[in-house]
């Protein structure tokens, strides 16, 4: 069944700002409200925004009779419970990363999508950053060449960060890497061996069920070509300023992450065996990768760039960040048109399952020495 406009309800106020003006600015959206549990939180932002309601919990908000669909935003811990509450309410639900931390987790979640009325949608930013659409178009048009080997790292010092992150299991939050080493070579991860690097210090060890700082894990994946992937999640205990990317290497060309957050992408270009030198030339350029909004209804083009929002009404304006390589609006603007479509997603529970369960086993196998573990398929 389509609709032609949706209410929608975003939970938590603080990674959930970012999509309060894309909610508000989409032409299919028409109220947009906010669970925060903070009030102090909560009344800013709603009156910084004119928001068309607010609650301090979702289940409040579940049994006001009101919207259509829900984005979760809220803390790792209640991802797949919040997921299943708003599933069995009848309505849409798409979902902050990940989608679980516990293979449990995810088959719970995919077994809630397979009798729902809504659709489900795991909001993974990093398969709608512009580097990774980039890289896509590269791949398409055949600049790569046939794919040999992937690889990306997720590096983040989480010191200062909520008393939760303590702890975390660096492997558990792997989504940002996987999912586009996954989707540029069109594959499963079906095994991985993983190593824990590095010892948590007692500040940052939480519940102590997860000892490293570090995990590093090898991925066979299961394609037309066999390739192997290397992905390294740091949480705690590394001096690496943030980097968030993914490097994709074929027979001929490559593109790298840029080695700082937000300077020039680089792509390696090789020329043929020219029989007077060895090996091939390979030309290396850095690139501005280029926005691509061709997709977006007009209202969300801007946001793929830091600007300005102006709310409804006469409130002041407010800053726009547009982190993530610009992903945020892409991710409105499949939720919105799934929902809208009656559709399933782009990010389906099968697909975030593809993308999640990874990392889980990639934890599970560093705990045990790094012994190879098949990753099993939802
Ligand atoms: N690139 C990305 O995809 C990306 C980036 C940042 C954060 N995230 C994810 O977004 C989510 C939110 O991250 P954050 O940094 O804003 O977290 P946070 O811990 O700062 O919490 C966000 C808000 O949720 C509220 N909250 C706490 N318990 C709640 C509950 N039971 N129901 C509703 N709201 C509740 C808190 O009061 C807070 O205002 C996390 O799951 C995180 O993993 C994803």
């Amino acid at each position: 069944m389509t609709i032609a406009m949706i209410d929608v309800l975003v939970v938590g106020a603080g990674f959930g700002r970012d999509f309060l003006h894309l909610y508000q600015s989409h032409p299919a959206v028409g109220a947009v409200g906010l669970v925060e549990p903070d009030a102090l939180v909560r009344r800013e932002v709603v009156d910084a925004y004119g928001l068309d309601g607010e609650y301090a919990s979702l289940d409040d908000a579940l049994t006001s009779g009101r919207w259509d669909a829900v984005h979760l935003l809220s803390p790792v811990r209640f991802h797949v419970e919040q997921t299943l509450a708003v599933l069995e309410s009848g309505r849409s639900c798409a979902s902050a990363v990940p989608m679980a931390t516990s293979l449990d987790g995810i088959a719970r979640v995919r077994d809630a999508t397979a009798s729902a009325a809504g659709c489900y949608m795991m909001m993974e930013t990093a398969l709608y950053q512009r580097e990774y659409l980039h890289a896509l178009h590269l791949r398409d048009s055949g600049a790569l060449g046939r794919i040999t080997y992937l690889s990306g790292a997720h590096m983040q010092d989480l010191d200062g960060f909520p008393p939760y992150w303590m702890g975390y299991a660096p492997m558990q939050y792997a989504t940002h890497i996987v999912a586009p080493i996954l989707g540029l070579a069109n594959a499963h991860a079906e095994s991985v061996a993983c190593l824990g690097s590095g010892e948590l210090l007692p500040s940052h060890r939480g519940d102590g069920s997860n000892p490293f700082p570090l995990e590093t894990a090898l991925f066979q994946l299961d394609g037309e070509t066999p390739l192997a992937a290397q992905v390294t999640l740091s949480f705690f205990e590394n001096a690496r300023a943030y980097t968030e990317g993914f490097n994709v290497y074929g027979d001929m060309g490559a593109l790298e992450w840029p080695s700082v957050e937000g300077e020039r992408a680089v792509i390696y270009t090789a020329g043929p065996q020219d029989g007077a030198r060895r090996g091939r030339p390979i030309s290396r350029d850095e690139i501005d990768v280029p926005d691509r909004v061709d997709t977006l209804p007009p209202e969300l083009r801007a946001y793929v760039r830091p600007g300005v929002y102006q709310p409804p009404g006469d409130r002041p304006t407010l800053p726009v960040h547009a982190w993530h390589g610009g992903s945020h609006p892409h991710l409105v603007r499949e939720f919105v048109s799934a929902v809208t479509g009656g559709r399933e997603s782009a990010i389906g529970a099968a697909r975030a399952a593809s993308i999640t369960a990874p990392g889980i086993v990639a934890h599970h196998s560093a705990l045990r020495g790094g012994r190879m573990l098949t990753i099993p398929r939802f």
